[in-house]
């Protein structure tokens, strides 16, 4: 009698139907449930003959077994079920898809450029590793010009075949005016190199743009109005430029340009020193002598150079006060940059 409703309830269990969660609660609560079938044979059992009562228990405990692993089973189908579901649930927020971003230097760099090629300039690199000829001599430092010094400049090779890291991006014009007959109107951006301690303030490398236009009759005024309308561009229309005597070996006359503080409106502020004005750059007329050197008439070109630090002009715009933030490739730092997707 029992071995019949035993096997009886195996079929029930085998056969039955479970496609919902609540087909699934419905089996539980018949075969595993606190009133279930199985329970009610268990209770029988006293009924059973003594020689048969080991044998039913067992059939009982594996039918039990049988209940339980048909219902974690069908769970388990239905779970993944589920999860599967909500993946194609169309209506959900997109996930965002993790995106790099570019070096503020990359974007500084990139946007100078921009500015310079709407008027014309082409962009020409040169080698980091430079000889002394195109980094110094042909820019008319003189031989005891203190730039040369072992402690500005990181040395390759000494001697006839000197060679050293290029410490400012110069040596580029020197080829340009070698290589190419005027005009010329190129702008060199690139990584130079000196030899300093590392601080906040100062860096064993850095970036810079050089600019350069060469032709006949090129003027004072040329180099002014470029230089107005490159600040107008990067710091906004209400920019203004001053222009301070200086001295480079490589130009004459030399000036250093300052922009008018837009964090202040000239006001004053600690980022200008409370001057009103931010340096950018140095320039000025091209030397004769550097014309000469460099295979041009100096009777019948003239030109204008100008040459500006990358990360200076980065500090001014993000607000960067440490020089070595650039270099530590710290992502807290590095995903303010980010792209908006
Ligand atoms: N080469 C200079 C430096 O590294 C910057 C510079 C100044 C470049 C004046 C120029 C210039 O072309 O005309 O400090």
């Amino acid at each position: 009698m029992i071995h019949d409703k035993i096997e009886q309830i195996k079929t029930e269990i085998a056969n039955s139907l479970i496609q919902t969660t609540d087909e699934l609660e419905l089996f539980r609560i018949k075969f595993l449930g606190s009133k279930n079938c199985i329970k009610d044979l268990f209770s029988e059992l006293k009924n059973v003959p003594n020689e048969h009562k080991k044998q039913v228990g067992q059939q009982l405990n594996e039918l039990k077994n049988l209940a339980e692993l048909h219902f974690t089973a069908h769970q388990d189908v239905l779970k993944t079920e589920v999860t599967a579901e909500n993946k194609l649930d169309l209506s959900r927020p997109a996930e965002t898809t993790p995106v790099g971003s570019h070096h503020p230097l990359s974007l500084v760099r990139d946007e100078i450029i921009t500015i310079f090629k709407k008027i014309g300039f082409t962009i020409s690199e040169g080698p980091e590793i430079e000889d002394d000829w195109h980094n110094f001599s042909a820019l008319n430092f003189p031989p005891e010009h203190p730039a040369r010094d072992m402690q500005d400049t990181f040395f390759i090779e000494k001697g006839e075949r000197e060679m050293a890291l290029r410490t400012h991006t110069s040596s580029v014009q020197v080829r340009v005016m070698e290589n190419t007959a005027p005009p010329i109107r190129t702008i060199s951006p690139g990584r130079v190199y000196r030899n300093e301690a590392i601080s906040a303030r100062a860096h064993c490398f850095f970036h810079q743009i050089e600019g350069l236009y060469i032709d006949k009759g090129v003027s004072f005024a040329d180099l002014k109005q470029t230089l107005l309308y490159f600040a107008k561009e990067l710091f906004g229309t209400k920019a203004q430029i001053r222009m301070r005597p200086s001295y480079f070996p490589f130009t004459e006359p030399s000036a250093e340009v300052d922009v008018s503080c837009s964090l202040c409106n000239q006001k004053g502020c600690n980022v200008c020193k409370h001057s009103g004005w931010l340096e950018i750059m140095g320039c000025g007329m091209v030397d004769p002598n550097v014309l000469n050197a460099c295979g041009l008439d100096s009777k019948t070109y003239s030109g204008y150079a100008f040459g500006m630090g990358v990360e200076r002009i980065t500090q001014l715009k993000y607000r960067v006060g440490d020089l070595r933030m650039y270099s530590e490739n710290d992502v807290r730092f590095l995903k303010q940059f980010q792209a908006g997707i």
